[in-house]
């Protein structure tokens, strides 16, 4: 591992304690993905489901309230920063996490994938395009991908609210 996800990690490890209590933006923003989410037809039934850099939950959670039908097979909750599972909850009532690192690719037993879900993580990714277009290809037959990122804003707007509750490296 590069000293890139080490830092990131260590960065938000050391803000776990506050995280859910800043992040207003990526709350609303899981809610409103995990919306969008509802009318899509069901992921294959047995193929392994994931939430890539899931955190403390807030999109799994969002996910359960509005696809009920998703919880027969929870989300594997994967994440590099053991200090957010641990306050993830359903990492610590549910199936063991996976502490992993996403600049590696996805774990083999992922693979094929009936549903990877991720919010705002993958810009913390050394190479974002490559590792979207792995989670791309992993997916079974059916399968699918929701996923939400932050994006630059546009020349001469003001820092984007993003910024805000994101931990300084
Ligand atoms: C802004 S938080 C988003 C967490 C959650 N998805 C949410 O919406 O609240 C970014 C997450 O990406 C995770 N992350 C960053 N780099 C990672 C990596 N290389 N591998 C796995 N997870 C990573 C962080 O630990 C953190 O939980």
């Amino acid at each position: 591992m590069t000293a890139f996800p080490l830092q990131v990690c260590g960065a938000f490890g050391r803000h776990a304690a506050d995280y859910e209590g800043q992040a207003g933006l990526q709350r609303g923003i899981a809610w409103r993905l995990a919306r969008l989410c509802r009318d899509l037809p069901a992921p294959p039934p047995d193929a392994p489901r994931a939430d890539l850099g899931a955190g403390s939950g807030l999109l799994s959670r969002a996910l359960l309230h509005h696809c009920p039908g998703l919880a027969s097979h929870p989300l594997l909750q994967l994440d590099l920063c053991p200090e957010l599972l641990a306050r993830n909850p359903l990492a610590t009532a549910g199936p063991a996490p996976l502490v992993w690192d996403l600049n590696g690719g996805l774990p083999a037993a992922l693979e094929p994938a009936g549903l990877l879900v991720s919010s705002f993580a993958l810009q913390w990714l050394e190479a974002p395009a490559r590792e979207l277009e792995r989670w791309g290809r992993a997916l079974a037959p059916g399968g699918w991908l929701a996923l939400a990122v932050p994006v630059p804003p546009p020349p001469g707007c003001p820092a984007p609210p993003w910024s805000c509750p994101t931990p300084t490296i």
